[in-house]
């Protein structure tokens, strides 16, 4: 195992419905708080217990001192066991791990487009751009008004498809009509594969882009072959859990259907 990567018994301490079917929870995991950059995530697996049988990943939302906070929508077995969670139960956490976003410099300006789950990794993004000196913007899609999260201390320009809070459209109509004003350096991109595909689409050969896919995964660690994703170059596959998530949106190929 790498020496800056940690299997850790994380104790739950606590457990917040923060919108529909989303959930903060937030661990005492020293060793992961102290190492993990944006972008990078953890397989989480439940210990005493074949069910779920595979661990599940989850970028890293947020450190607070010894503390890693996950951002999570409940839709599957792992998800919704993480949501009941009480304080003092266990996890084991294996992390950080993959390939996160570039490190931004003074002054750099950066768009950081989400949706979904993908909302996780704001907190953790704007904090280190902040901490360099870059000028993050954030951005944040969702269906409907109830499935958006206010994070704490981060202004956010929301979007929704129907209207009911902030831009009436997609984030990436957002960004696109935000682009009328004013144009980042950067664009960082995490959510569902529709909108990655859609990203890539718009920006790519505009600004530098990078979208963090969310490839399902077995063991989150190069080892199983369980997560391709394919090269643009047509010389094979990238692996999402090593060579990713994150990506320079100019080298993949999302896959098929996605858009
Ligand atoms: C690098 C990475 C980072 C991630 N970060 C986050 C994060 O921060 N927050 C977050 O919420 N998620 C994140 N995910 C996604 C998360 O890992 C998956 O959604 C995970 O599978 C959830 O586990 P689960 O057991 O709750 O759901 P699962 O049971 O694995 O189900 C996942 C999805 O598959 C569907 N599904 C399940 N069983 C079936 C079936 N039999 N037939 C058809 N569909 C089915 C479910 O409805 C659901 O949409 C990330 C994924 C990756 C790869
Ligand atoms: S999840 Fe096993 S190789 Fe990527």
């Amino acid at each position: 195992m790498p020496t800056n990567q940690f299997l850790e018994s994380a104790s739950v301490i606590e457990t917040r419905e923060v919108a529909a079917q989303t959930f903060l929870t937030e661990f005492s995991s020293p060793k992961i708080a102290a190492a993990v950059k944006p972008g990078q995530f953890v397989m989480l697996s439940f210990p005493n217990t074949l069910d779920p049988l595979l661990p599940r990943a989850f970028s890293v939302c947020e450190t607070k001192g010894d503390r890693v906070i996950l951002f999570y929508v409940a839709v599957g077995k792992g998800t919704t066991r993480l949501s009941k969670m009480q304080h003092a139960e266990k996890v084991v956490l294996n992390g950080p791990l993959g390939t996160g976003f570039p490190e931004l410099s003074r002054g750099e300006k950066v768009w950081i487009a989400v949706g979904g789950s993908g909302a996780a990794v704001l907190p953790i993004i704007i904090s280190a751009a902040n901490n360099s000196g870059a000028s993050p913007t954030a951005f944040y899609g969702a269906r409907t008004k109830n499935q958006l999260m206010q994070f704490n201390h981060i202004r956010i320009e929301f979007a929704t498809d129907d209207g009911s809070a902030g831009f009436h459209g997609t984030v990436v109509e957002l960004l696109k009509d935000k682009m009328h004003d004013s144009r980042p350096d950067k664009i960082f991109a995490c959510g569902p594969t529709p909108m990655l595909a859609s990203v890539q689409r718009e920006f790519q050969d505009k600004i530098r882009t990078y979208i963090s896919v969310e490839t399902p995964m077995a063991c989150g660690m190069g080892l199983c072959q369980g997560c391709p994703v394919k090269r643009k170059d047509g010389t094979g596959y990238y692996l999402a859990c090593k060579d990713g998530p994150v990506f320079d949106a100019r080298v993949i190929e999302l896959a098929a259907g996605a858009v």
